[in-house]
């Protein structure tokens, strides 16, 4: 029986990640599998009993389950404290690394009833169907940091940047045989022009490349691509780049569905695979009910699909989605005129209903 860890985090992840739960149990029971699952702390409710963000107890929880599901972590007391106690810093980045979670799937898809939420123009992002990987245990936000006070008293910040082929090339791969399996496009996102690490990056690409004879590649400068994005976003395929790269490319084509609310991700690699929304905590409007619970939903999808190859289970669940849409219902970030405002409980109320 698939054991699921739940790690609900902070502020809206309390209310989203309880109606993907709820998703996932009546896909159990409509399907006849058995799913366990196992609650565990993280952020500030594990601070506040454990005296850290990630206590051992739920990292264990982790790794002894088949799939995690987690909402989102932050909040204004976690900021107050010191940078090594802070829940992205503590919790987040070493759960992903410890569990060898190098590649972030986050599909962008613009589901058509949804082409008016977007704020770019219809005719932009009509049929957009983007899969991005982003590397997810390297990079800046992994190296080395300190801090300096020179001796004029200037205060200096250092963060590094460093990356290897085998890190390149595991993730390279993955999105290679991603882009095999599609529409045959690769786009390899750098900085090669002034980063050391991105040349390294696109050699290494270039190397794999030979593999995939099929695969049509292509290199882009990062900040062409954010470009681009917003240009003619239809041309990309499949999407490959670094850690910080791919945070910062995922948040703006989320854009593209109308919200950060709708972009799901998978976190893969290791042993047990991590399922997330790609939106944070959203303390501004935790607890009213008001948040868009889709994303999780639709990462609990992606568990079905990449965990379990339940796949006419996950497809379940994304159709679900897409009818509650047509019909009409949107949770505030992706409301339209002619549409009907409702919360999260009664968005994954609905979803369920079309299941
Ligand atoms: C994300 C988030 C995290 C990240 C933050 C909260 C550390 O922005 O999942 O994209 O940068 O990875
Ligand atoms: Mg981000």
């Amino acid at each position: 029986m698939p054991n699921i860890a739940v790690l609900a985090g902070d502020g809206i992840g309390r209310e989203i990640v309880p109606q993907a739960v709820e998703t996932l149990k009546l896909i159990a029971t409509k399907y006849k599998h058995e799913f366990e699952f196992t609650e565990a702390l993280v952020s500030e409710d594990a601070y506040e009993k454990y005296g850290h963000p990630l206590p051992p107890q739920t990292l264990e929880v982790c790794k002894q389950s088949d799939a995690v599901l987690l909402g989102a972590v932050g909040s204004p007391k976690m900021d107050q404290l010191p940078p090594k106690l802070r829940p992205e810093r503590a919790a987040l980045l070493p759960l992903r690394k410890e569990l060898g979670l190098y590649a972030n799937l986050r599909p962008v898809i613009v589901y058509d009833v949804l082409v008016d939420a977007s704020t770019l123009k219809p005719e932009i992002v009509k049929g957009v169907d983007i899969l991005t990987f982003r590397e997810l245990t390297g990079g800046l936000y992994f190296g080395s940091k300190k801090r300096a006070t020179l001796a004029d008293g200037t205060e200096e910040a250092v963060d590094t940047l460093v990356y290897n082929t085998k890190e390149i090339e595991r993730i390279v791969r993955l999105a290679f045989e991603a882009a095999h399996a599609r529409r045959k496009k690769l786009t390899s996102v750098d900085k090669a022009n002034v980063l050391e690490s991105s040349r390294l990056w696109r050699e290494t690409v270039i190397k794999i490349a030979s593999e995939y004879p099929d695969v049509e590649l292509n290199h882009m400068y990062v900040d062409n691509c954010a470009m681009q994005l917003v240009r003619w976003p239809a041309q990309f395929d499949v999407i490959v780049t670094e850690n910080m790269f791919g945070d910062i490319l995922t948040d703006q084509a989320s854009m593209l569905t109308g919200s950060l609310g709708m972009l799901a991700s998978a976190s893969i690699g290791g042993n047990v695979a991590l399922y997330e929304p790609a939106h944070g905590s959203a303390p501004d409007i935790a607890g009213q009910n008001l948040a868009n619970p889709l994303a999780t939903i639709l990462s609990a999808a992606m568990m079905l699909r990449y965990s379990f190859k339940l796949e006419r289970e996950a497809s379940a669940i994304e159709n679900a989605v897409r009818q509650v849409l047509t019909d009409g219902y949107r949770t505030a970030d992706i409301m339209a005129e002619g549409c009907q405002k409702i919360g999260t409980k009664e968005m994954g109320a609905m979803v369920r209903a079309k299941l």
